[in-house]
């Protein structure tokens, strides 16, 4: 039995720049009708300039015309609604990062007062750009992002028409406020779908398993699976994969992200599969996101999985991916 995918969509992807941009795009564009590119680059891209340049450059490490980068810009309080309107056309949505938090985040916001952020929000609202978010607080690990709720509640209800998508939700508490504002939306990782704190440190620890946020409890990752596995229309899947060098992971400071570009669609297709739900996986890949950000087009692309072995290899380039040197049932067929 083979599973037809129409334009599969990556709603949250880390592609960096210089030679890993090179060794991890064609992993995504080979699999992947587009994705939204997180812009947390050293520095980050937040000039109309940047973003231009930097779109270019994806494009060019993509040896494949089918594959859309949907920019972003990092967020920044002091966006005017001039400068949003002038880039508007290049973008599709802007990401804000609380100051800190993660990889290459220090630019971020601090503190969240609605009136510092008003007049950005505003003209994000007017414009009609999305606004992705890191949803954690800088409080105790495990409860960062179940924190971070209270701030979703204060930005949906502050800025009503302004679309708000909860970026990789890890918690059953997020998965709760979705249904409460109607402007809230969320990603889903493959990884959190898959593993919880067990898997990263209950045994020897995990670092191709470490991110932010962190894998949560079983309860947790039983919410998301709920909500992905329907394709509850307010979810989407955005895979966070997040490359680092396997010396940047296998040492002491482990730095935060899985790399899950080259088998996120094959695992999620047996996931689905498992629990009888393969007819769903289209509109978790694909057609919700593109209701719920009403500003992309998409490719044509159509990706066929069949259930047939493939052995991940170790590492692409110097990069360790999620389940590396096993294997998984699904494979990408052409
Ligand atoms: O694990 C993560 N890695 N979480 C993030 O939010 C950022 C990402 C990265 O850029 O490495
Ligand atoms: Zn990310």
């Amino acid at each position: 039995m083979s599973i037809t995918l129409n334009s599969p969509l990556d709603m949250h992807l880390h592609l960096r720049d210089g030679d890993m941009l090179k060794t991890v795009a064609p992993l995504s564009s080979s699999s992947f009708a587009g994705a939204i590119i997180m812009p947390n680059l050293v520095p980050p891209v937040s000039t109309k300039e940047e973003l231009i340049a930097y779109k270019k450059r994806i494009e060019e490490a993509c040896d494949n015309s089918s594959f859309t980068p949907y920019m972003t810009l990092f967020f920044k309080p002091s966006y005017t609604k001039e400068f949003l309107e002038s880039v508007k056309d290049e973008l599709t949505a802007i990401k804000l990062y609380p100051a800190g938090i993660t990889t290459n985040s220090e630019g971020g916001v601090s503190g969240f007062d609605v009136e510092e952020l008003r007049p950005t929000l505003e003209a994000m609202s007017e414009l009609e750009i999305p606004l992705c978010i890191h949803g954690e607080t800088n409080g105790f690990v495990m409860d960062r992002e179940a924190e971070f709720v209270s701030i979703y509640e204060k930005l949906a209800s502050a800025f009503p028409n302004l679309t708000i998508i909860m970026e990789h939700i890890t918690t059953k508490a997020s998965v709760e406020a979705l249904d409460r504002f109607d402007n809230l939306y969320a990603t889903i990782t493959l990884h959190h779908l898959m593993i919880t704190l067990d898997d990263v440190a209950g045994g020897m620890l995990q670092p191709h398993l470490f991110c932010k946020p962190i894998a949560k409890r079983p309860e947790d990752r039983e919410a998301l699976r709920k909500v992905a596995l329907e394709a509850h229309p307010k979810v989407m899947f955005g895979s966070d994969s997040a490359p680092h060098p396997q010396h940047a992971k296998e040492s002491c400071g482990c730095a935060a992200g899985v790399f899950t570009a080259p088998i996120a669609l094959q695992v999620l297709t047996e996931l689905f599969v498992e629990h009888s739900t393969v007819k769903n996986l289209q509109a978790f890949v694909s057609d919700n996101a593109l209701k719920i950000y009403k500003n992309i087009e998409v490719p044509k692309k159509t990706i066929r999985l069949e259930k047939k072995t493939f052995v991940v290899p170790p590492k692409y380039g110097t990069v360790v991916p999620m389940y590396a040197s096993e294997t998984i049932a699904y494979s990408i067929v052409e």
